[in-house]
């Protein structure tokens, strides 16, 4: 049986699955449920400084995209850190970590920018036996205007120094929570690499409004006829944050920084994409709120039986593979030729295909033979952009087909080289070019 037990940072865990900083790991109540329930890890609900705990808005906090099936795609949230003080935080943190000494325990932070306020609490919760520390740098609403998350994570120059005080004030390992609303990942990386950081997680919440009430022209959740931005995540998220951890990834001033994978995880086969491109492990939160603790248990078993069956034997054999396949668009074969196909016994001739061919650009598919409903590909016009394979409703029914080397693409008139495979260092490739001048 592959062995699915996970280092990170020298936190040793189970399983690569942890729960992110968020309501499901604000309380022991809810963490022990997890851990019973498998969860290799948790990233407790991020702690403030001593004080008067935040208030939250007392109306609706969440907004929300659907699928057709209503499926819940995206989840908006205008919530801010806990909002339990400090001391009952920290005694809870205490009282699991004795309780589960093989789980993860790791504290999420934020408090404001000064090295007093830092120094002050990373003692604090040194004391609970916690095995790190993830310094949130990414809550987008409330706490940025204040100073906090964002606000210090999208200057690169703070992250560095937050860092270089929590390195120099503890012995816990540090994992810095990136923002992704910010231009290029690559700059907060490689600042809190700077500041010494064991490693960065990513993705925390996107800016985002996720609908406007036409009745009170007001966006929503709406709190008494106003709105405000929140922070967008789950599946709709997804493609963002594995961009973001492939461009880390394959970062040469970042390589091999440790990186814990967030965003939209909500499947084994999510969290082993993530893994693929990078990410040391998996952290999962509107997935969890969605369907409850136990989705663990499919992701545990999913991801043993997939690395059985691939024969990867422990996640270091997963980890980071696909990471030599991202390149830069320069770089992709331009001689590699495909051609869609269409399953004439699946085909439900519905047309989808035919009306996106053909309004979109390429006039490829053809919709009437012979005065009947008939969808065909016309290999003269194909570009083999895959559109109809997207569009269509049925799984399965177009397969977008590579041509042989050495078979013609009758749409330009070419044969396809066999020394196009080649292409990397291929005379055609304006890549290879330019590195040879
Ligand atoms: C209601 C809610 C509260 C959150 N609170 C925090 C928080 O206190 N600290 C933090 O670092 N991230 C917080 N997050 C962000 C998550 O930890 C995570 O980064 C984000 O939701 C993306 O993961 P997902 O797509 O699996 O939800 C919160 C998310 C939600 C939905």
């Amino acid at each position: 049986m592959a062995d699915i037990r996970s280092n990170f940072v020298g936190i040793k865990s189970p399983n690569p699955f942890w729960l992110a900083s968020a309501p499901p790991t604000d309380k022991a109540y809810n963490v022990v449920r997890a851990f019973k329930a498998g969860w290799g890890g948790v990233v407790w609900k991020t702690l403030g400084e001593e004080g008067p705990p935040v208030v939250n808005v007392n109306g609706p906090r969440y907004g929300a995209i659907w699928g057709a099936d209503r499926r819940l795609l995206g989840l908006n949230n205008i919530e801010l850190i806990t909002d339990r003080d400090l001391e009952t935080n920290l005694r809870e943190i205490k009282q699991v970590k004795r309780d589960w000494p093989d789980r993860a325990m790791v504290v999420s932070i934020m408090v404001p920018c000064t090295e007093d306020a830092w120094k002050a609490i990373l003692l604090r919760v040194e004391e609970t036996g916690a095995d790190g520390i993830e310094l949130n740098f990414g809550c987008p609403h409330g706490m940025s205007e204040r100073g906090m998350g964002a606000a210090v994570g999208q200057v690169p120059e703070y992250i560095e120094m937050v860092v270089r005080w929590c390195k120099q004030y503890t012995r816990m390992p540090v994992i810095t929570k990136l923002t992704p609303n910010i231009t290029d990942v690559r700059k907060p990386a490689r600042a809190a690499h700077a500041g010494g950081t064991d490693a960065v997680s990513l993705i925390n919440t996107i800016n985002s409004i996720t609908s406007v009430d036409l009745d009170d022209f007001a966006p929503q959740p709406t709190i008494d006829g106003k709105g405000t931005h929140g922070g967008y995540c789950g599946p709709a998220v997804k493609p963002i944050a594995l961009n973001m951890v492939a461009e880390i990834a394959r970062d040469p001033e970042t390589h091999g920084l440790p990186i814990s994978a967030i965003g939209g995880i909500t499947t084994w086969r999510d969290a082993a994409e993530f893994m693929a491109l990078g990410a040391g492990n998996a952290q999962v939160c509107t997935a969890v709120m969605t369907y409850g603790f136990k989705i663990v248990e499919e992701m545990i078993d999913g991801l043993k039986n997939w690395m059985d069956e691939k024969g990867h034997r422990d996640l270091d054999a997963i980890i980071g593979r696909a990471v030599p396949n991202v390149t830069d668009w320069q770089y992709l074969n331009l001689n590699y030729v495909t051609k869609a196909r269409i399953d004439q016994d699946l085909c439900i001739k519905c047309g989808r295909c035919h009306i996106a061919c053909e309004d979109t650009s390429h006039q490829a598919i053809t919709s009437m033979v012979d005065g009947k409903r008939h969808f065909e590909v016309i290999d003269a016009e194909c570009v083999g952009c895959n559109l109809c394979v997207n569009v269509c409703p049925v799984e399965g029914c177009i397969d977008m087909v590579p041509l042989a080397a050495g078979a013609m693409d009758r749409r330009t008139d070419r044969t396809v080289s066999p020394d196009y495979a080649n292409w990397t260092t291929h005379p055609n490739n304006p890549a290879a070019k330019v590195a040879a001048e």
